[in-house]
């Protein structure tokens, strides 16, 4: 089984991108053949600034090895070190009606909310589905949010193949972790980077406590029963803590005598020794960039005669 995914170096990775995507990810090295890749191509829809850009790269890169990406498992590189994808992304483009990129919710979301497109951002799935299709991959574990992408991957495939020929291009299937598929953020919309309102998962303890310290929570007495399935703070916390943790905290919620501020602090403790002994692994790892990049390095020379090999079969099939 051939397991991929990307993640864009477009901010801090939060507590959403690590249990909708990381996580899941880092899991399933151990069961398949895993390709895991930084998207900076696509992070150049919003990015501009190369400085920016290289930089967000490397942390990511940084953040993804120290929470349990095993270089030796799985081939971990940077999307553009395999530019073969973007000749595909082309070809891709030429069966994918503009209604079905229409129709996408990013593109959207993005427009409702004021943003000019580029024609990039526009094509943005079409590039995701080279991605997927340019290694035969067989699953994709992403978040909830990914999930109109990938039935756009496969539609895109479906189309080549009825095109220039049936198995040419091997359909994908998405794997969504249902806990974790759309991680709330701190003002209960969806956490994500373009809503700034993430737990960046390698924050500085003083500014995770603050924001874990103001969390929004409803003005139910101290004394008062309070409700543990209405809350973000019991739904953060079953991210991070045991079965019977987070049982207590439920049945302390419903017998009352504690205020918000106790279950926070709670919280907050759960969530700094969950992520301990990453941060520890980061620590170690930034001090030698030279490792990271031999690291991409060695991803990328594995990755790309796969991709070529795809290529030269897609290429061929088309007339070029
Ligand atoms: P963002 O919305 O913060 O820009 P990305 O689009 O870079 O996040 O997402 C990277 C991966 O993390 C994707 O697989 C996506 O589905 C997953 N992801 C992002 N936000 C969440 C969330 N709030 N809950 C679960 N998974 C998420
Ligand atoms: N669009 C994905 C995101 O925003 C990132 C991505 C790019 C990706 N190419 C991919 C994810 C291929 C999975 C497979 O999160």
């Amino acid at each position: 089984m051939r397991i991929l995914s990307g993640i864009q170096p477009t901010g801090r990775p939060h507590l959403g991108n690590y249990f909708g995507m990381m996580q899941p990810a880092i899991g399933l090295q151990h069961e398949g053949e895993a390709f895991y890749f930084i998207a900076d191509y696509h992070a150049l829809t919003t990015i501009h600034d190369p400085v920016v850009l290289r930089d967000h790269c490397r942390e990511l890169a940084l953040d993804f090895l120290a929470c349990g990406l095993d270089p030796a498992r799985a081939t971990f590189f940077r999307q553009s070190h395999v530019p073969e994808v973007t000749e595909l992304a082309w070809l891709l483009s030429c069966v994918t009606p503009v209604p079905m990129l229409e129709n996408a919710h990013s593109f959207k979301d993005k427009t409702a909310r004021g943003f000019v497109p580029s024609t990039g951002l526009f094509t943005y799935p079409v590039l995701m589905a080279a991605d997927i299709l340019i290694y035969d991959s067989d699953v994709v574990p992403v978040g909830q949010d990914q999930k109109q992408h990938l039935e756009m991957t496969r539609d895109i495939a479906a189309k080549f193949n009825a095109r220039y020929g049936q198995d040419l291009l091997k359909l994908p299937k998405p794997m969504i972790r249902e806990a974790s598929a759309a991680v709330p953020g701190l003002d209960g919309q969806k956490m994500s980077k373009s809503y700034n309102n993430t737990v960046p998962l390698f924050e500085e303890e003083k500014p995770l406590r603050k924001k874990i310290m103001g969390l929004k929570t409803d003005s139910v007495g101290v004394d008062e029963p309070k409700d543990p399935d209405a809350s973000s703070i019991v739904q953060f916390y079953k991210l991070v803590a045991s079965e019977t943790e987070v049982a207590a905290m439920e049945a302390s919620f419903r017998a009352g005598g504690y205020g918000y501020g106790h279950y926070k602090q709670q919280l907050f403790d759960a969530l700094w020794e969950h992520f301990r002994p990453a941060r520890e692994r980061r620590t170690a790892l930034a001090a030698d960039p030279a490792y990271l990049d031999s690291i991409l390095a060695e991803g990328a020379a594995k990755a790309r005669p796969l991709a070529q090999s795809v290529m030269q079969r897609v290429r061929a099939a088309c007339g070029l």
